[in-house]
Parts: C-alpha cells; structure tokens; sequence
C-alpha cells in the first residue's frame, strides 16, 4: 500500500531546472563551451561540483583547472542562480502539484522533499511551502548525491515509512536511478525516450494525479 509520496524539487515542484540551465548556460557561454539543452539533461540532480565537472567535459582541449578555479566558476553559478530564485513567489509552483499534495493528505499518504540542492530551503520558502511536507531532505545532510539512493532513503526513514511504500517523483535521470536504487516506485517528469528505466513517465506534473499514484504503485510491488 502505498504510504508516501517522495518529491524531487527542482524541475517538479517548481521550475528551478530552468533556473540552474540558465546559469550553467552563462558560464558555458563564458567558456565558449557547446553548452545544450540536451546535455543539461545529464547534469539535472546532480550535484554543483559533479555538474561543473560534466560542463567542463565539453571543453575540446583538455583544460586543467586549479581547485580554486573549480571552486570560483561554482561560486559564479550560485551567485547567478541565487539572483534568479530570490524572484519565486507562491505562484510558480508547478500545474498540478498543489492538489496533488492536498489529494494526498486527504488519503492519509505523507509526503517529503528529496533535494540535490543547497538552496533548497530558499526555494521553497519563497514558494511559502515550508508546512506542505512532511519531511524535506536536503543536500546539506546527504554525502553522496543522486544516483546514489541515500536521499530517498534518508526521507523515507524521517518520515518513518519502508522504501518499498513510496514513490519518488523526478525530472532527473540521476533522481530516476536513485529512486529505483532505493527500491521504490519511480515516477518520471520529462520526455519518455530520457527515461527508459522508470516505471511511469509524464510530460507534465499537470499529468499527476494520486490515484493513478496509487495504481502505478501498487502494480509495480505486485
Ligand atoms: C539539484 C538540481 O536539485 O540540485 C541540480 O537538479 C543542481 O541541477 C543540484 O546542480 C545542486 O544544487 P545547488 O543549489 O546546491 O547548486
Ligand atoms: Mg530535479
């Protein structure tokens, strides 16, 4: 049965996926790195400094960078993205995430925040959520970030809950490889062909809804 219901935040609560592109994008430009959209897809839920490494990846010379160097371009990345979420209002959050939460707390199913990010907290009281979960994991507590399950599993023990009763909700490759590595049901926001490995994929969080949630899971413990 299903007992939670784990939350990625970025790019699923809201659209701060957005925000981090723009801002590795700027420091990509600045590089003169082939920085795409579809490459971004590798560095969603990945963590500030495995992310730097992956953009840096495309430069074509093999550039040594000092771990000064690495640490300054990060810093410029997050006084970028810092600048970009310090505008989220209540408002942004994402189509049909607010009467999922509230489907969810009528059916008696808990619900908690798996996050990648330092920001995290900021992100969401800016969006004035902070009372709307019931556990929120972020990366300050985490030692190794997405694909690596500790998150999810580290919402799901808090909460109080076994893996096997929750389902995760991504819009990350990373965050869809930790779910499944934590033994629970994975939900997946994006494009399908990005997602071979999840057990349920949607175009859009307007798509989500509890008791498809409750069906999904349940087939997939069955
Ligand atoms: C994840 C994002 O949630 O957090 C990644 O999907 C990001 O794009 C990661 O790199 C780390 O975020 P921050 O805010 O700590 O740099
Ligand atoms: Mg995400």
């Amino acid at each position: 049965e299903l007992q939670a219901v784990i939350f990625d935040l970025d790019g699923v609560i809201t659209d701060t996926a957005e925000h981090h592109y723009l801002a590795w994008k700027a420091i990509g430009d600045e590089l003169k790195l082939p920085f795409t959209r579809e490459f971004n897809e590798k560095l969603k839920g990945v963590s500030r400094l495995e992310s730097l490494r992956l953009l840096l990846s495309l430069s074509p010379t093999e550039l040594q960078y000092s771990e000064q160097q690495l640490h300054e371009l990060a810093e410029r990345k997050n006084e970028l993205y810092k600048q970009l979420i310090s505008q989220i209002k209540p408002s942004d959050v994402l189509p049909g995430i607010p009467e999922l939460i509230a489907d969810l707390k009528q059916r008696g199913i808990k619900t908690a925040i798996a996050s990648a990010s330092k920001n995290a907290f900021a992100v969401i009281r800016n969006l004035q959520m902070e009372q709307q979960f019931d556990v929120i994991v972020d990366a300050a507590t985490i030692k190794n970030s997405k694909p690596d399950p500790e998150v999810f599993l580290a919402a799901a023990q808090q909460l109080g809950v076994e893996p096997k009763a929750c389902v995760g909700i991504e819009d990350a490759v990373a965050g869809v490889e930790a779910i499944i590595a934590a033994d629970m049901t994975a939900i997946a926001i994006g494009k399908q062909e990005h997602f071979p490995h999840a057990h349920h994929t949607y175009a859009s969080t307007a798509e989500l809804n509890a008791e498809q949630l409750i069906d999904i899971h349940r087939k997939v413990i069955s």
